[in-house]
């Protein structure tokens, strides 16, 4: 589809898959209630995990809060557009459906040319990951099609940049905390604000993002971290690597990845080859784990996707 039809069905309460630089989000009218309980359906996600509304100008900030401390506009004109999401105390007008019930709401703007022109045109967008609640996030406009077929349209923006989801950075907490790691690191904050950034690890029940609790990033093989006590059947198994992994090389991979210290790679391919991975019928993924001396600002965005597709394999929840 094109800017323009991608336009008329969201102006008429529609769906859309749209490109960001991290993944492909789900657009719909974020001031439209009918419009936003159709993405929830859609991606059949739970209705107490709240949306991220995407903007295409700061000045629409005014819209969604009222309440936004000083820093919070350092950070936007340092970050913005870009895949830094802010969450601040929200308006009234806000639909409840959004923020999933909460006092507050999440807002960011993609530094994709596609999703700004097309938010310029329709107006602010709510913009889940375009990907059936619980599977690993889109990077392609294939993978949107994969999983939804006719059932969503696709604007088609090319392979996103950065390819795993934005920070997410809670402004209503003192130091402001990070809710969910992304591209942009928590020394990259403190750099613009001066503020050392508070880090949930994960979230329990009590958890203020919601979207921590739920099942996230997961192929249907099963995710495991590489050690050299690993048994597995290494033939049904794809090897992701990124440094030198030793003892893995007298097996037998069905496929193995080097990403050669390239992490910006890895993090734009990851979810890519977790889907390959189950195209092809494979059981097991084995990822290299990173070792504490790797200094990137993707790898915590990296070990927090790679630990949620881990961890349900073993929780089974
Ligand atoms: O990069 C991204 O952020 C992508 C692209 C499409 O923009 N979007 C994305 O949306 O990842 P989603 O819905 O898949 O993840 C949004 C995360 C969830 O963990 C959700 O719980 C959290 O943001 N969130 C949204 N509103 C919140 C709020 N008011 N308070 C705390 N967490 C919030
Ligand atoms: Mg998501």
């Amino acid at each position: 589809m094109n800017i323009d039809e991608a336009t008329e069905v969201i102006c008429n309460g529609g769906v859309v898959a749209f490109p960001t630089e991290t993944v492909y989000g789900l657009g719909a009218d974020a001031l439209n209630p009918e419009a936003i309980a159709r993405v929830f359906k859609i991606k059949g996600r739970p209705s107490d995990n709240p949306l991220i509304i995407h903007l295409s100008d700061p000045e629409q900030v005014a819209l969604f809060s009222d309440d936004i401390p000083q820093h919070a506009f350092t950070l936007m004109s340092a970050f913005w557009p870009g895949p830094l999401t802010l969450v601040f105390q929200k308006r009234d007008n806000v639909p409840d459906i959004a923020t999933g019930g909460l006092p507050s709401v999440a807002l960011r703007i993609p530094d994709h040319p596609t999703a700004l022109e097309l938010i310029r045109r329709t107006g602010p967008l709510v913009g889940p990951s375009a990907n059936p609640s619980g599977k690993p996030s889109p990077t392609r406009a294939r993978h949107v099609r994969n999983d939804f077929g006719d059932r969503v349209s696709v604007l088609d923006g090319g392979e996103c940049r950065i390819g795993l989801e934005s920070t997410v950075l809670d402004m209503t907490s003192d130091p402001p905390r990070i809710l969910r790691p992304g591209e942009i690191s928590p020394e990259a904050i403190q750099k613009i604000i001066g503020i050392k950034p508070a880090y949930t690890q994960s979230g329990g029940h009590s958890s203020p993002s919601p979207g921590v609790r739920y099942t996230h990033y997961k192929p249907d093989a099963s995710v495991a971290w590489y050690s050299s006590g690993t048994q597995t059947e290494w033939d049904k198994t794809l090897l992701i690597t990124h440094q030198a992994l030793q003892g893995s090389s007298s097996k037998i991979f069905a496929r193995v990845v080097h990403y050669r210290g390239n992490y910006d790679l890895l993090a734009r391919e990851l979810y890519d080859q977790f889907r390959t991975a189950d195209k092809h019928g494979l059981k097991r993924i084995l990822i290299e784990p990173f070792s504490s001396e790797i200094r990137h600002p993707i790898i915590a965005a990296l070990i927090n996707r790679i630990e949620k597709a881990v961890e349900r394999d073993s929780s089974h929840d």
